[in-house]
């Protein structure tokens, strides 16, 4: 395993601004391959996908390779990509397709740990069919989802579970797989949201039992696109509402208009550049991307542990319950300071932290934190060093002190 900090921190070019970047969570930085490739399409002869001629053969072959390249990385099929403009799009439009068959009386399950976008579209669209919302809650003392709650949620009516792989505000890691066991026990699909798990840790959708899993390029160093990925015969048996000559075909079916072939590009280029991040990995792509990612959050994790055992020490701050075993996210408070203050003073010293409730609405409404401004979140990403953390702690104890 070489996971090669400086090689990795080279591949980054808006780095050199030096900004110290703890706001991954919510966006991160791009790898030079991702941005040269966006480049190359725009600038080169790349025209609407068509097989009559040779630049519409380059779109045609850039959307393979980009699912291609997303199957590799959570390990799906090429086939059962799907693309979109976001994880929320893309909710929705899964939410409204499966809840065209629901019958009133039928029930999906949600999270309060989750953030909106795999909560409301099934709200909503379980409102429109007269389902009924069943709520798995968290527990404030410990940041876990607990499994067990799932045994009474899920019912023969139950539909669709959808749970988060990793929560965005505090970083735990639900046990999917056991949540999804049960789904699949009374026949209901588990729809995952891997937005925040998939930039920290090797993917794999089989042994999560996900039937669908929604993941967003922008979170792991790509451009502003999200992928939702289930079997091709899973898609085959649904039918979304979609324009008369477009084409039928799975994934196409669920993929509106005409994609932006430079992002696809780049989301090629972001899933190669991961694949490169343990410089020693060896094998197919797939293997790559697993021993990197590995060695990727090995690397962050220990980071990690740096900033939680730091930022504990400091007296007058307060950090969100959360287990040991999470994503590296962690959110907290200085006492007596509303969240966006020292999200701001953080800011004035070139240290990029948000604060509020980063859309994980449920979970701060319920920790009775989301009228007072939510919490100040740090979440460390491959590309941070420990100087990075050294400077945000230092930074917290003045503000603390
Ligand atoms: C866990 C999680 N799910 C979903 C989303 C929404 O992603 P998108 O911006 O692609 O809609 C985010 C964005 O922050 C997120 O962190």
């Amino acid at each position: 395993m070489a996971f090669e900090i400086e090689t990795v921190r080279a591949a980054y070019p808006a780095l050199a601004e030096g900004f110290r970047h703890f706001d991954a969570a919510a966006g991160s930085l791009v790898a030079r391959p991702v941005a040269d490739a966006a480049h190359t399409v725009l600038t080169g002869a790349v025209a609407n996908r068509s097989t009559a001629f040779a630049p519409g053969r380059r779109a045609v072959e850039i959307v393979d390779a980009a699912r291609a390249a997303v199957a590799d990385l959570v390990g799906g099929e090429p086939g059962g990509v799907v693309f979109g403009n976001s994880a929320t799009s893309l909710t929705y439009l899964v939410a409204r397709t499966l809840a065209r068959s629901w019958q009133p009386g039928d029930e999906v399950v949600v999270s309060r740990l989750d953030h909106d976008a795999n909560i409301r579209p099934w709200v909503q669209v379980a409102a429109d069919a007269g389902a009924v919302v069943r709520w798995a809650e968290f527990d404030p003392k410990t940041g876990e989802l607990p499994v067990a709650q799932y045994a009474d949620l899920i019912t023969e009516r139950t539909r669709v579970v959808a749970v988060t792989a990793a929560s965005n505000a505090i970083g735990t890691r639900p046990d999917v797989a056991a949540i999804a066991a049960l789904a699949h026990a009374v026949g209901a699909a588990c729809y995952v949201d891997g937005v925040h798990s998939t930039p920290h840790q090797p993917v794999d959708v089989g042994s999560l039992g996900a039937d669908f899993y929604v993941t967003s390029a922008y979170k792991w160093s790509g451009p502003h696109l999200a992928a939702c990925v289930a079997s091709p015969a899973r898609w085959s048996g649904l039918q979304p509402q979609k324009l008369r000559p477009s084409s039928d075909d799975v994934p196409e079916r669920f993929e509106f208009g005409t994609p932006s072939f430079a992002s696809l590009a780049a989301v090629t280029a972001a899933v190669e550049h991961l694949a490169g991040l343990d410089g020693t990995a060896t094998g197919d792509r797939r293997a790559r991307l697993t021993a990197s990612m590995t060695a990727a959050e090995a690397y962050e994790q220990g980071l990690f542990a740096e900033l939680v055992q730091g930022l504990s020490a400091i007296d007058g701050v307060w950090l969100c319950p959360a287990p040991e075993d999470r994503c590296p996210t962690v959110a907290f408070r200085i006492e007596g300071q509303h969240p966006a203050e020292t999200s701001a003073a953080l800011g004035a010293e070139g240290i990029c932290a948000f604060s509020g409730d980063y859309y994980a609405y449920e979970y701060f409404t319920a920790m009775g934190l989301r009228d007072s401004g939510g919490a100040v979140r740090t979440s460390i990403y491959h590309y941070n060093s420990a100087e990075d953390v050294a400077v945000l702690l230092a930074a917290v104890r003045r503000l603390a002190g």
